[in-house]
């Protein structure tokens, strides 16, 4: 694609055109911006970890607040109180991810719930063990599904099946596809990401999750990188189950609680096989103690232990700043746009010196840029600009991820981390 060269201060116009216009910009002063010296990081690295919405501060006081002065009573009085806290995040959650209140449940972590997802859905015969990851899969994923197999046990070895990516580092779904078709007799279960973390690409998939219940297997996603990002439909695509982190786009903090989806054909279904405890059994009755098991049949069914409410406060505020910025529909259409600019910046100033791993049609928030010149490690020009106050990442071998977060970043910083880059490959 050939395109016409626009002067930098130009582009820098239309920056500045596009914040004053932006219907979200305002959302940005709702954020703490983290700083050295008083001057602002070039934050683009809300992918790892989001930011702290300022409210947050006030829905943790609160809890702590009715600690202090309810103690215990706190489980059971007010509302929500405690023993409910996690119900008034359903909603929410459930929309950010296209499912039905029904099908989600905040809880544990990311890969603890990749575990109890599995211990659930990863029921490996004889005939019929292997699970089919991405050959470039997170290695938490990769540990976990290992580790499954080898719990049951068979031999990694034998049942673990890998998707290759394409020469440009991309899953396509048609290789995808033909691997469950052809391996579909043998296959218990497929895990594969919403949106890889390494290319930022997002997969397609209501097309994987076609094909995966159309040859009967199993399908779960890791939606860490997809989840506040990208537009979802998980109920209407059928997926089996689904689970995510807050703490990247969702800026519900460090370590914080993870959200995790079952359709609701199985949350239904109480009969289903799974590790428990206390907190999944029916409400009415957990506290007659008599020690049955009798799972709630919504998601809440896979819940363990009474979870930790300052984590849950704090996702409570990062969601209704999203109900307020009016959903992913208005999220995504700013973040393509931004993807857009900071594509036309790049090419630009740079012309084909770095590029995006991943073209814009397979693309969400987050850019994953090689540095193709001659002589010029990524690694060093990813840490020239950290020196400079920007924030971004870098991940072997060979990728720094930008991501502006259409909720706190302006097009100018885009145009400002361009101009950066520049700085650093000329020097
Ligand atoms: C794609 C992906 N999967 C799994 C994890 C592991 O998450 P956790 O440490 O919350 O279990 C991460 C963490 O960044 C991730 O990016």
């Amino acid at each position: 694609m050939v395109t016409a060269m626009v002067n930098s201060n130009t582009l820098l116009d239309e920056a500045r055109e596009l914040d004053r216009t932006d219907s979200l910009a305002e959302f940005r002063s709702q954020f703490h911006i983290p700083h050295v010296d008083n001057i602002e990081d070039l934050y683009l690295v809300g992918n790892s970890l989001g930011l702290v919405p300022r409210r947050t501060a006030d829905y943790v006081q609160e809890e702590l607040g009715r600690w202090a002065n309810l103690g215990v009573r706190g489980h059971f009085l007010g509302s929500p109180n405690w023993a409910s806290y996690h119900e008034c995040l359903a909603k929410p959650m459930a929309e950010l991810v296209g499912a039905v209140d029904s099908e989600v449940i905040t809880m544990n972590t990311l890969t603890v719930n990749l575990h109890l997802m599995m211990a659930t859905f990863y029921r490996p015969t004889k005939g019929r063990s292997k699970i089919l990851i991405e050959a470039h899969a997170f290695p938490s994923d990769k540990n976990a599904v290992e580790s499954q197999i080898e719990l049951h046990g068979f031999s990694a070895n034998e049942s673990l099946l890998e998707v290759p990516s394409n020469d440009r580092g991309l899953l396509e779904t048609e290789t995808i596809c033909k691997m469950i078709e052809e391996h579909a007799d043998s296959l218990a279960l497929i895990l594969l990401p919403g949106v890889q973390y390494y290319t930022g690409q997002v997969l397609d998939m209501k097309a994987i999750t076609k094909c995966a219940r159309r040859n009967q297997v199993v399908i779960g996603l890791d939606l860490a990188h997809a989840v506040g990002n990208v537009a979802m439909e998980l109920h209407d695509w059928e997926v089996d189950f689904a689970c995510w982190c807050t703490y990247k786009y969702l800026n519900s903090g460090p370590g914080s609680l993870a959200g995790c989806f079952v359709h609701e054909r199985h949350a239904r279904n109480t009969a289903l096989p799974r590790l428990a405890g206390w907190w999944g059994h029916q409400k009415d009755t957990r506290f007659q103690m008599t020690g049955d098991f009798d799972p709630i049949p919504t998601a809440e069914g896979w819940q363990l232990s009474n979870p930790p409410i300052l984590s849950l406060a704090a996702i409570r505020a990062s969601l209704d700043v999203f109900g307020e910025a009016g959903g992913m529909s208005v999220l995504v259409e700013k973040s393509k746009n931004q993807g857009a600019f900071f594509r036309r910046c790049l090419a630009n100033r740079l012309g084909d010196q770095v590029q995006a791993i991943a073209p814009p049609a397979i693309s969400g928030c987050q850019l994953s840029l090689e540095v193709k010149l001659e002589g010029i490690e990524g690694r060093s020009v990813y840490e020239a600009l950290e020196a400079k106050g920007v924030r971004t990442d870098w991940r072997e071998p060979n990728v720094i991820r930008a991501a502006p977060a259409p909720l706190y970043n302006r097009y100018e910083e885009i145009w400002k981390f361009v101009d950066l880059m520049v700085g650093c490959l000329r020097s």
